[in-house]
């Protein structure tokens, strides 16, 4: 069963209590809630605090991407503010290695993260250190925009690379996922994929119940 994690990036923060309410009556329990600096990426988003809200603390399983500079300076920060994973950018890391280490050593599990342009390579010798990998479907930092379909292809050689490497990270996709390309998207080998505007604008529950029947509609994983 392929899981559907909604970005409260796209959601209405005047009534967010009341969405994520919603959310839990439709047995969604895993949160991506992206932290962003305003300097690895051009948004500023939230952190701490919305992390640590009780109404999210209390019953969501939440993954923080942290789409900020240099991420190991807040790894324990986001730690003690409850983030069950951290997921770093590739490109955002002096140390790749180093802060997956500290990642896991906070007690969170830790994941990486590739924006479009950056190649697979990047992550030689790190895939057995990862709990997933997060492939951005869009250039990191806003909700709403097009899914670039070239990163799917990075998804597909991912999927094989674990294959033939008897290797555990799960796969996850983040950005561009509509109700129209759902399906699509999930055939390619992701195991979670992350949905912001195609959750939250429009009716909620019906978004929900379109795009988990879509992500989980028979097609054959990519080979
Ligand atoms: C973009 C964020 C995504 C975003 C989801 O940098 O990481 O999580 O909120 O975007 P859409 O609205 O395309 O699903």
């Amino acid at each position: 069963m392929k899981q559907l994690a909604p970005s409260i990036l796209s959601a209405d923060f005047i009534c967010l209590g009341e969405q994520l309410k919603q959310l839990q009556k439709l047995c969604i329990h895993y949160l991506h809630i992206d932290v962003m600096d305003g300097m690895f990426v051009q948004s500023i988003s939230f952190g701490m605090p919305v992390i640590a809200a009780r109404s999210v603390r209390q019953s969501w399983k939440c993954s923080a991407p942290m789409m900020i500079e240099e991420p190991i300076r807040y790894v324990n920060a986001l730690r003690q503010a409850g983030a069950d994973g951290l997921t770093v950018h590739a490109e955002a890391c002096a140390d790749l290695p180093g802060t997956i280490a500290a990642i896991r050593e906070s007690g969170a599990k830790p994941a990486v993260c590739l924006s479009p342009k950056t190649p697979l390579s990047k992550l030689d010798g790190i895939l057995d250190q990862v709990d997933m990998v997060l492939i951005m479907g869009v250039e990191p930092g806003f909700g709403g925009q097009t899914l670039i379909w070239e990163t799917l292809e990075k998804v597909k050689q991912l999927h094989k690379i674990r294959k033939e490497q008897g290797l555990f990270f799960k796969i996850e996709i983040d950005g561009g996922v509509t109700k129209e390309n759902a399906r699509a998207v999930a055939a390619c080998g992701v195991d979670i994929v992350v949905a912001g505007t195609a959750v939250f604008r429009g009716d909620i529950e019906e978004n929900i119940h379109v795009l988990q029947e879509e992500i989980n509609t028979e097609g054959q994983n990519a080979s």
